[in-house]
């Protein structure tokens, strides 16, 4: 197991505050609106969307390429010089799911901002392999987090999907609707690859990452992001089966259906175009210069395609851009925030940086968001009776729960409207 912890930040060593609220703040100066409480929003004070907290989780076990010898017609040679990719991260249990690895980003995101779950208005989880159709992943991670304020859905955008759900939170803080927002990209790709099809299965590997969002009158933030999608497209990268269009039947089954399918020649043409363009168009809305940024973190797919469009369209120098799917393949929604919690480790992020996060996708989609990285990555005071008070929350969320469960089963015995099915009951669960 590989967790990202040791980086909390100290938002806003400047004091701010979020416009004015005064109830509810973390140990980073960033004071947020209790929604026991709610206060007006005051619609003249400066707001922004600041990243306050990161982390990320990823299973312990390891599949290099040269594993993926003894199973299908490939070579280690092949995989890494044709998309850089040398070893990736797979669930190896039932119980590793894309809920429960994101609860696990949830967690290292939510300490590093010192934040308690039930400060988080909205989580937002970014997937391309959720744990069911129905209900969302995201609910289910909020009931692991036991963030009982928090709103909760799916965001489907395939691999642009963390910048999707990245420009989402952001509007939601500037319009005054949340005060912290959890974004998180979660992936168990390899229980839905074909492990047959050399094609697709070298290419992807399991994992998530989350950031926090909160609002803030520090200047700087998510400033500005691109969003596109040309669904001519959408037969290029799919998973045919399983959905309204193709029920699940024997047939999608014996047919490999709920697979992935590519066309991975015309997925790179396409990636290596809308990269490059994305990237000027959020550095345009954002009133940069190319030359501006100091660090791009694109989708981590193929480190050709990063190779084609960021470093030679762009002709931003190497160093200027975080790689890191050598280690863990293309984990979909969770490979951009991954790499910016290795970037952070590495020392490549500062605050005053311009960052640039880039994706593109099934969809086909593509997104970009222009952050002006403007919080400490210093390790600020321990507060142990913040993370005391998380932990606390974490093992009542399980408890809670079951007991939620446990007493609709109970009140499911009687009708609906009796005085033991009934809406009062139904309340005093909440
Ligand atoms: O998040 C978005 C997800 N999708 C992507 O990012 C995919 C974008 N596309 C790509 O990254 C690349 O197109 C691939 C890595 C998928 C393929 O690379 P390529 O350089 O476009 O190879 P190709 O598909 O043109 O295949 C070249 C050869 C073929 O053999 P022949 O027909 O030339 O004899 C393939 O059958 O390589 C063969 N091949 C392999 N050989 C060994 C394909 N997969 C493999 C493999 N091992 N795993």
């Amino acid at each position: 197991m590989s967790e990202q912890q040791s980086q909390p930040s100290n938002m806003n060593t400047s004091g701010a505050t979020v416009n004015g609220h005064s109830n509810g703040s973390n140990g980073n100066g960033v004071q947020a609106v209790s929604q026991a409480s709610p206060q007006p929003i005051n619609p003249f004070a400066p707001r922004y969307a600041q990243i306050v907290g990161w982390g990320y989780h990823v299973p312990e076990k390891v599949i290099t390429n040269f594993d993926l010898e003894k199973i299908v017609d490939t070579q280690d040679e092949w995989i890494r010089t044709r998309t850089g990719i040398e070893e990736r991260h797979v669930v190896a249990s039932p119980s590793e799911t894309s809920a429960t690895l994101g609860i696990q980003a949830a967690k290292a995101a939510l300490e590093v901002a010192d934040i308690h779950p039930s400060k988080v208005d909205l989580i937002i989880c970014a997937t391309s392999s959720p744990e069911h159709i129905v209900p969302s992943t995201a609910s289910i991670i909020q009931d692991g987090l036991g963030a009982t304020n928090a709103g909760a859905f799916d965001l489907s955008a395939a691999c642009s999907g963390f910048v999707y759900a990245l420009s989402m939170a952001r509007g939601h803080i500037l319009a005054g609707d949340a005060e912290y927002v959890l974004v998180i990209g979660a992936e168990t790709l390899s229980r839905i690859v074909d492990w047959t099809d050399r094609a697709t299965c070298v290419l992807f590997g399991d994992g998530a990452g989350a950031v926090l969002v909160a609002a803030s009158d520090v200047p700087g933030g998510i400033t500005a992001s691109v969003l596109g999608s040309d669904g001519s497209g959408a037969d290029l990268l799919t998973v045919p089966a399983g959905g309204s269009a193709m029920p699940s039947s024997l047939e999608t089954v014996s047919s490999g259906g709920h697979y992935i399918k590519m066309d991975g020649t015309a997925v790179f043409r396409f990636a290596t175009r809308v990269m490059a363009e994305a990237t000027r168009q959020v550095l345009g809305k954002a009133g940069l210069r190319v030359e501006d940024v100091d660090l791009v973190i694109p989708h981590q797919a193929n480190v050709r395609i990063i190779q084609n469009s960021v470093l030679k369209q762009l002709k931003i120098p190497e160093e200027k851009v975080f790689v890191n799917l050598q280690k863990y393949g293309n984990t979909s929604t969770a490979s951009i925030p991954i790499a910016l919690c290795e970037a952070i480790e590495a020392g490549k992020i500062h605050p005053g940086n311009n960052l640039v996060f880039v994706g593109f996708g099934a969809g086909l989609t593509w997104g970009a968001c222009s952050i002006k990285w403007s919080v400490p990555v210093a390790k600020p005071n321990e507060t142990w009776w913040r993370n005391t008070a998380r932990q606390a929350t974490y093992q009542a969320a399980a408890a809670r729960s079951m007991w939620k469960r446990a007493i609709r089963r109970v009140y499911s015995q009687f009708p609906a409207e009796s005085r033991w099915g009934g809406r009062k009951e139904e309340n005093e669960l909440s």
